[in-house]
């Protein structure tokens, strides 16, 4: 069994947690994931590994279905059925100077350890970080811990720019050069990431988030097509180079399990009518 022994609401979505877990802690590399059993009937929940010391390590997951709503049920103290990982491939750090990192929501945890290794290494890194509100920007205070510069970025308003992380990377891109973008949230966001930097010259990386059922590359259920290829978010990714993915087909698969989705929760968690 793997002990939560801390656990923070972020805000109203999301939750932070941190599980012992040893092997996978030692092991964890920027990039990797883990999936999480809450317990032995537990659907695999995939969440990407945060931060982590020699012993335990930090998810933040968002309360969106069944499996999540049970996992926030459980409190600092409690344990988890189990913990599997690291996987996935590690990020692969190219050998660039200066990186803009781009988080829309809950992104922002994905791609926080991969910007603290590119400033470990030396590069100088900006953070664009959005949210729906003021309470959505995730992480910031650690990110000030090493980003050059954060710009903010809410669609209400409530904390920096009014719109989009895009609108407000566009403005940059006037007078700041990157030699490359990391941008992690939703499908709708990194696609227009990359069309925005396809156009400014600035090389994307992306992380993806597809439905994952064994993490192991057995079940074809992570499947994203590269530059014309099948591949599988679980063991070719989930960290891709953007310019080649076709986020078309990925939105289109996300929307059937969103409505299939909220189709099982709603049998799950509301009590049958008897009458
Ligand atoms: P959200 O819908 O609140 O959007 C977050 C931010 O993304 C917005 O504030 C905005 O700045 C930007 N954005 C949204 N739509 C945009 C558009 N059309 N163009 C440009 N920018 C846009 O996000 P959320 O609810 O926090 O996150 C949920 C989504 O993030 C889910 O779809 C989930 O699958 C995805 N996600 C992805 C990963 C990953 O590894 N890729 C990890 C976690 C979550
Ligand atoms: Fe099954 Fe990736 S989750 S192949």
């Amino acid at each position: 069994m793997y002990e939560i022994t801390y656990k923070e609401i972020l805000n109203n979505d999301v939750e932070l947690m941190v599980v012992n877990a040893p092997f996978v802690a030692k092991n964890a590399k920027p990039g990797n994931f883990l999936i999480v059993r809450v317990d032995e009937f537990g659907e695999r929940i995939p969440l990407t590994i945060v931060k982590h010391d020699e012993t335990s390590v930090t998810i933040i997951y968002q309360k969106l279905g069944y499996s999540t709503t049970l996992l926030s049920q459980k409190q600092a103290g409690d344990s988890l059925f189990d913990v599997v990982g690291p996987l996935g491939v590690p990020t692969h750090i190219r050998d660039v100077k200066s990186v803009l990192g781009i988080a829309g929501g809950v992104g922002s945890a994905p791609l926080y350890p991969q910007l603290e290794e590119y400033a470990k290494r030396g590069a100088a890194v900006d953070l664009v970080i959005g949210g729906r509100t003021k309470e959505h920007l995730l992480l910031v205070e650690d990110y000030k811990k090493f980003c050059r510069n954060i710009y903010f970025a809410t669609d209400d308003g409530s904390f920096g720019h009014k719109g989009f992380v895009t609108q407000v990377a566009e403005e940059l891109y006037q007078n700041k050069q990157y030699d490359l973008s990391i941008a992690i949230g939703p499908l709708i966001m990194m696609k227009n990431t990359v069309l925005l930097n396809k156009k400014y010259n600035v090389l994307t990386d992306v992380s993806l988030n597809p439905i994952m059922i064994d993490g192991t590359g057995m079940c074809g259920n992570c499947r994203v097509t590269v530059n014309g290829e099948t591949r599988f978010a679980c063991v070719d990714g989930p960290d891709f180079p953007a310019e080649g993915i076709d986020f078309d087909e990925l939105m289109v698969r996300q929307n059937y399990y969103k409505s299939e989705e909220k189709h099982i929760c709603r049998m799950k968690l509301e009590p049958k009518d008897e009458s």
